[in-house]
């Protein structure tokens, strides 16, 4: 019978967003959420807000936002674009930096699983490099496989793994005739940000979020840093689906947030600790454990299987997250949660690993 779908909705494989249960209260440590609050001036800010105003569209410009991520990163606001999460923006990515009838767009096996979802939807080829056996990525044979533009997620996900900025920057000039688009959503717990190579790099777009290193996951912002000629490109795609995508109150939000560096400097100081913390811990308990620049760990143990670590925690009430793909399969993906968190999973893990 016919449904009236058009091929794409019907027959697409959709990104799978981490579960949220709500059975029972769980410690929820499968989505990479900041355990911490968001900053007090960021809160300030949206108690501030003058909510009469939600009648009038969103500062189309967004100014304020935009000014207060570029004095953050050290670039200009014309080279700063933002959107509702960074999910959007690397949407947005597919269709302004590459054709459906081109070379495609070349990322690694085991990365965010999102870039084949949104390369399906605008029907963008796809060129797939393998990590090698360690997890790690061989930028030279990225740089080598001829596509329109490569993805890189630095530190990937879900493996946790970060490459320092001197080889990232060698990658990027190496590979200056195509985009390059790093997704950096995890580079609050690393460091070794690209985000000033746009200047000299005009090829080059860094894709950040305020969903993790600035706790605000709940309302749903991310912004990209690139040459102004890639920002009207992505402009230009935004412009057809809605020129409103952030909210009066979230571009208020964020301004404050992003302003805020020492308050999220003491705070990502302390999930990175607690990090090492679980890291250790979790190799006692007879764990592998990838090692990570990100806000989780991707850990397998040496005699159950991914899924049945995932099904014993989650009988215990701890959500983390299991891929059923292939390489990964034995793993789970834990977020670092607060120290409380970490010791609730622990607990739950020596009940029964003994
Ligand atoms: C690698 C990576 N990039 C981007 C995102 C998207 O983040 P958001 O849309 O919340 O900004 C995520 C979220 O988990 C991620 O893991």
């Amino acid at each position: 019978m016919k449904d009236f779908l058009s091929k794409t909705a019907r027959e697409i494989t959709p990104y799978t967003a981490g579960e949220q249960p709500a059975d029972r209260k769980y410690i929820k440590l499968n989505t990479n959420e900041n355990p911490y609050p968001p900053s007090p001036k960021a809160l300030k800010a949206y108690e501030n807000c003058d909510f009469s105003s939600l009648k009038l569209y969103p500062p189309l410009q967004m100014q304020k936002l935009r000014e207060a991520i570029a004095a953050a990163e050290g670039v200009e606001a014309e080279n700063v674009f933002c959107g509702n999460g960074s999910d959007e923006i690397l949407a947005f990515c597919f269709p302004a930096f590459f054709d459906a009838d081109g070379e495609g767009a070349a990322f690694a096996d085991i990365t965010y699983s999102f870039y084949p979802v949104f390369a399906a939807f605008f029907h963008i080829p796809v060129k797939i490099l393998p990590l090698e056996e360690d997890f790690s990525l061989d930028l030279a044979k990225l740089t080598a496989m001829p596509a329109q533009g490569v993805i890189v997620a630095n530190p990937n996900a879900p493996t946790g793994m970060g490459i320092p900025l001197g080889e990232v920057q060698t990658f990027v000039k190496a590979n200056e005739d195509r985009v390059v688009i790093l997704d950096e959503a995890y580079m609050p717990f690393f460091g070794e940000s690209a985000a000033k190579l746009i200047k000299t790099h005009k090829n080059l777009v860094v894709v950040k979020t305020f969903s993790k290193g600035y706790s605000l996951a709940g309302i749903r912002c991310g912004y990209a840093i690139a040459d102004k000629a890639l920002i009207s490109g992505l402009e230009r795609c935004r412009d057809c689906f809605n020129s409103y995508p952030v909210d009066r109150v979230c571009q208020e939000v964020c301004a404050a947030a992003i302003s805020d560096s020492e308050y999220y400097k003491k705070m990502n100081a302390l999930v990175i600790s607690e990090r090492e913390r679980l890291t250790a811990a979790l190799e006692k308990r007879g764990f592998t454990v990838l090692p990570s620049r990100a806000n989780f760990v991707f850990a397998k143990h040496c005699s159950m299987t991914g899924r049945q670590v995932y099904e014993e925690l989650r009988e215990r009430g701890v959500l983390v997250r299991h891929f059923a793909k292939p390489r990964i399969a034995d793993f789970c993906r834990i977020t670092v949660g607060s120290k409380e968190e970490n010791d609730g999973l622990l607990r739950a893990l020596s009940d029964f690993l003994g």
